[in-house]
Parts: structure tokens; C-alpha cells; sequence
């Protein structure tokens, strides 16, 4: 019996590969950049499977290119670029990556408050540019972590992950979600509070919101305006969550003080973008999972649910689980 046919679209640990060369054909696209449309619509044509990164548009005119599909299977646990509702209609399950990677992305997101409030990036360039002529009493004063508030918006398994740090180094946390969450009442030291009384209070305001069609500039002029003018945005979540043509505004005229990004909109951010030009500004590229271990993680799992979704099992961790009626 002919093997089912997978597209991998880029390198990823070799252990996800591994797993899926020895019961399908796989096509791997080696190149270390994303697969241009056009080769991406033709390469999908026969296969049975799709391993897909956030960096491929999976929506009605790729699945029209791809008949044969049973499975779409994201190395993520967002899914922002997957249509689901056009998936769910032509019965393809998609899978993704919860829970592997929620600790490693909280270390990147409280690394990244650190980084902010500590002016890191700053810093570093003021180094390297050669500008360190002596210690100085006044050099690169930032701000105490310890004792601050921390405003977490999206309580959800990053959130709760960054709650956590933020304890631990004496931050009071403020929190804002639209949904219910029972398991926080355990954890002491949280205030739920409204996504206003958050952004006035919060010293430091870390993103964990999906992007969806409500939290898309979720962060815009209003927003910045209504925190202190001291405020570090932090956003290991998705670059859209946060306009940011009103972001480098808002950085720009002091209205907040400091903005991590791991994320940008688009990605990679243009390179005449005016944030790029701001001190107060630090941007690292999308590597809020980016470590050894949990990559290697999110490619097993993400090789486990496209297996079961060629084998017409259910997927292990799957996104529309209404397609199986
Ligand atoms: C995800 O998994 O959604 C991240 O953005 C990449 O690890």
C-alpha cells in the first residue's frame, strides 16, 4: 500500500521528521524561509497531510488546491492562520501545540518585562557603540520590578505561567480576561480587575489574548492614553493585538514609557518601521518557544496529531473538535 503523502513546510527538530518519514512520503521545503504562495499551492495539490507553521495562510484557496487533505496539523498552539471554519466545513481536523510551550514563552515574557524596565536593549547598544566611558551615578536608570504592578491581559495557561514569576519576584498582579477562571482562586496574590482599572494601575502590562477578530488593536490610541506614562508594554503574544502605528505614537510623545515585542505586525517587522528608530523599544523575532526542549516538543506533538489524522484517528490535541459531529 503507497504511503500517505505529508508536506513539512520548513526545518524543524529532527525528531518530528523522523517520525513521519517512516510512515509517510514526506515532502520537506529546506529552505529557511516561508514556501512562496504559488509553490505552496502547487506542492499541496496530492498530499494527504499538512504540517503548517504560522507562517502559511491555510484558508479556502489552499484547501481548494489540496483535495486529497485530511489533516492540517500547526507546529503552535496559535492557529491564526488557519481558516478553521473552512476546514471544519470539508471535515479536516487541525491540530496544534497546548501546553508544551507555556513555560518557556512566561520565561521569555517576564525576560522581556526585565528587559523593559531595566532598559536592556539600551544598554547593550550603548556598549557595543562604543559610548562606556565610566560608571555613572545616572546611567540607564530604570525601573524596580520588585514591589510593582503587573497588569496580565488573557489569563490563560501563558497568563496564569506569568502570574506565577511575577509572585515570585514580589510584583502585585492585576488581571483582565473575558473568561471565567476557577482554577486562579487558588493562586493568592491575584486581583481580577476591569481591562480599564488594569491599563491605569498596571506598571508593567504583559498580552496572553489570542488574536481573534475582538482582540485585533486591542491596544490602540485609547489604550496607551489611559496607562502611566512610565508603563512597559510587553507583547509575546500576536503583533496585531497591538496597533502599532498607535504604539510607536504613544512611545514616541511619552504617553507610555517602554514597549518588549516578540511580536510584530507583520512579521519580520519592515525594516523602515519607526519603532525601529526608538530607544524605548526593544523587538526580538517570535521566540517566545524558542528553546531546545520545547521545539522539540511542539514538533513531536505536531507529528503525533498529523499521524492520527492520517490513521482517521482522532487528533491527540485538536482545534475543531466539532468536526467529528
Ligand atoms: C505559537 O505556538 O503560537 C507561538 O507563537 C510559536 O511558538
Amino acid at each position: 500500500m503507497s504511503k500517505p503523502k505529508v508536506l513539512i513546510t520548513r526545518v524543524v527538530p529532527q525528531e518530528g521528521i523522523a517520525m513521519l518519514r517512516e510512515e509517510c512520503e514526506v515532502d520537506l521545503w529546506e529552505e529557511d524561509r516561508p514556501i512562496p504562495r504559488d509553490l505552496l499551492l502547487e506542492k499541496v495539490r496530492d498530499i494527504d497531510g499538512l504540517y503548517s507553521l504560522l507562517t502559511e495562510r491555510v484558508d479556502d484557496e489552499l484547501l481548494d488546491a489540496a483535495p486529497n487533505l485530511r489533516v492540517v496539523s500547526n507546529m503552535a498552539v496559535g492557529y491564526d492562520n488557519i481558516d478553521v471554519a473552512a476546514c471544519t466545513r470539508r471535515g479536516i481536523p487541525i491540530g496544534h501545540t497546548p501546553g508544551v510551550l507555556t513555560e518557556t514563552t512566561a520565561d521569555l515574557a517576564f525576560a522581556l518585562i526585565l528587559a523593559g524596565a531595566r532598559r536592556l536593549g539600551e544598554s547593550e547598544r550603548f556598549v557595543r557603540a562604543g559610548k562606556w566611558t565610566t560608571w555613572s551615578p545616572m546611567l540607564f536608570l530604570g525601573q524596580d520590578v520588585y514591589g510593582a504592578t503587573l497588569g496580565i491581559v488573557g489569563m490563560g495557561r501563558i497568563g496564569v505561567a506569568v502570574a506565577r514569576r511575577a509572585l515570585a519576584f514580589g510584583m502585585r498582579v492585576l488581571h483582565f480576561d473575558t473568561l471565567p477562571h476557577p482554577e486562579l482562586e487558588v493562586m493568592s496574590g491575584l486581583r481580577a480587575v476591569s481591562f480599564d482599572t488594569l491599563l491605569a494601575q498596571a506598571d508593567f502590562v504583559s498580552i496572553h489574548v489570542p488574536l481573534t477578530e475582538t482582540t485585533r488593536k486591542m491596544f490602540s490610541t485609547e489604550q496607551f492614553k489611559r496607562m502611566k506614562r512610565t508603563a512597559v508594554v510587553v507583547n509575546t503574544a500576536r503583533g496585531p493585538i497591538v496597533d502599532q502605528a498607535a504604539l510607536y505614537i504613544a512611545l514616541r510623545d511619552g504617553e507610555i514609557g517602554y514597549a518588549a515585542l516578540d511580536v510584530t505586525d507583520p512579521e519580520p517587522i519592515h525594516m523602515d518601521d519607526p519603532l525601529l528608530t526608538l530607544d524605548n523599544c526593544l523587538i526580538v523575532p517570535h521566540i517566545g518557544s524558542a528553546s531546545v526542549a520545547t521545539r522539540t516538543r511542539m514538533a513531536t506533538m505536531a507529528a503525533e496529531n498529523l499521524l492520527a489524522g492520517l490513521r482517521g484517528e482522532r487528533l491527540p490535541h485538536c482545534v475543531n473538535r466539532n468536526v467529528y459531529g
